[in-house]
């Protein structure tokens, strides 16, 4: 028996704990330590950390990945990429997705770990095919939730799907930690019984499971989880990888773990935590159990949104009843997993139905477009009354979406014009257009400090 373990403090946990706000030269001294761990990879990239670096750290996120490569040589790179959306909320064309993979890989990404929001797998197939071509490792992605229509049998053709697709793992992704440790145990047991590619439970602390959930997962033969160093774990973070390492190793687990190292590892972001925690960064509510997430099934990250929504409105004595309300749009919506898009969207439809005190008397421009077919396939039928509301006599788009979208690297790379110095400039700009524009603006000016880019050649 033997358990893997993915350290996920360079990205996960810096975004859950302190909005991934962590600069390079933050952890830049500690990542040869990092290095010789005994991971089975290190999380560091993707994920928010892009547009992170760009929007408030002013860093160029390509070039922290070829810093982070440089030290972590023989270490596997994994990033996070949400398919067709890559690193944003919409779906981009096929050559940007393509050419995000390849120069994602290119500056030293070893593994992609990809998933869409509504487990709709047209939206992953791309970004997995170039991943394959490109040699990479694909990992291909269940994001978890519960609903009627979610059941053991869904997720296991979801998996023999993924297998078909060629992906090399398949992650079992729990962003909201809502997944006990029985539900974990059947999950993983059925997805082994249908595959015979390696699985990785990716869980969060926010309610208190993780550490039981990944405990039934590997029980049930999971191969890799998700785990963050002790300092950075629990809360809405992954569980600590030192005492997840202890107890597999008292239940008789082998791994490849050095703990002496994670030691070394612990003791050098402490005082990055205390740091955190005094800037007011780390708030100390993150770090706690919420087990309202249980009660309510709903994301620990949507239930501050909302709050904070209601706050602006002056409305916080709606709380209860959007709460009440947020599963009724889920349902009409077709039970999709309240993970980034979804959980924004249902949310403030949530509020818009509460607010004005009637179900859909306004509906949101992002649900309107999900209820057109844009985001892809629901789990389950959309409600009807409401699918005619928003489409009249038209009928719902089926395909996939990003078929009718023309291709747009070279219109970026006009639009950008000189100010992108390399292809990798370009895709920044395709991500996030303002962001990135101002990011090359601030770097011009500072043109002498800036250091120049080696651009690398990818043969097609
Ligand atoms: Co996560």
């Amino acid at each position: 028996m033997k358990v893997q373990f993915t350290e996920t403090v360079l990205r996960d946990a810096n975004q859950s704990l302190i909005a991934t706000r962590m600069p390079f030269s933050a952890f830049e001294p500690i990542l040869e330590t990092i290095g010789r761990a005994g991971y089975y990879s290190v999380e560091c990239w993707g994920g928010a950390t892009f547009d992170s670096c760009l929007r408030y750290l002013n860093e160029d996120p390509w070039v922290r990945l070829r810093k982070i490569k440089e030290k972590l040589p023989h270490t596997k790179l994994q990033m996070l990429l949400r398919g067709q959306n890559i690193l944003g909320y919409k779906h981009y064309p096929d050559d940007i997705v393509r050419k995000f993979v390849q120069y994602s890989v290119g500056n030293g990404i070893d593994i992609l770990r990809i998933f869409d929001a509504l487990n709709d797998l047209r939206n992953i197939e791309v970004a997995v095919d170039e991943t394959k071509k490109r040699g990479a490792h694909a990992s291909g992605t269940i994001c978890y939730t519960t609903s009627p229509v979610h059941t053991l049998e869904k997720y296991q053709q979801l998996a023999k799907q993924l297998e078909s697709m060629g992906v090399d793992s398949i992650c079992v992704k729990d962003m909201a930690g809502i997944m006990g440790p029985q539900e974990a145990y059947d999950l993983v047991k059925a997805i082994k019984e249908t595959v015979s590619l390696p699985v990785i439970l990716h869980t969060h602390c926010t309610t208190g499971f993780g550490p039981l959930t990944c405990l039934k997962a590997v029980e049930a033969g999971a191969d890799v989880i998700d785990t963050a160093i002790s300092c950075f774990s629990g809360g809405t973070s992954q569980p600590p990888t030192e005492t997840l390492v202890y107890a597999f190793e008292q239940l008789g687990y082998e791994h490849s773990i050095d703990t002496k190292v994670l030691k070394e590892i612990n003791d050098f972001f402490k005082p990055l935590k205390e740091k955190y925690l005094a800037d007011g960064l780390l708030l100390p509510k993150v770090l706690g159990t919420d087990t309202d997430a249980l009660t309510y099934q709903v994301p620990g990250g949507m239930l501050s949104n909302l709050l904070a929504q209601l706050k602006n409105q002056n409305a916080l004595d709606k709380f209860e009843a959007v709460l009440q309300e947020v599963p009724a749009v889920r349902k009409d919506l077709g039970y999709p997993p309240l993970v980034t898009p979804m959980s924004q969207m249902v949310g403030v439809q949530a509020t818009t139905n509460v607010l004005l005190g009637e179900r859909y008397k306004s509906i949101g421009k992002e649900v309107q477009s999900y209820v057109r077919g844009e985001y892809g396939t629901p789990p389950a039928s959309i409600d009807p009354a409401l699918q005619k509301q928003v489409l009249g006599e038209e009928q719902p788009f089926t395909g996939r979406f990003a078929d009718t979208l023309p291709d747009g690297f070279e219109t970026a790379k006009a639009e950008i014009g000189d100010l992108a110095e390399c292809d990798e400039d370009v895709l920044s700009y395709a991500a996030f257009p303002a962001i990135a524009e101002k990011f090359f603006q601030h770097r011009r000016e500072q043109e002498n400090n800036c250091a120049h880019y080696t651009i690398i050649e990818l043969d097609d």
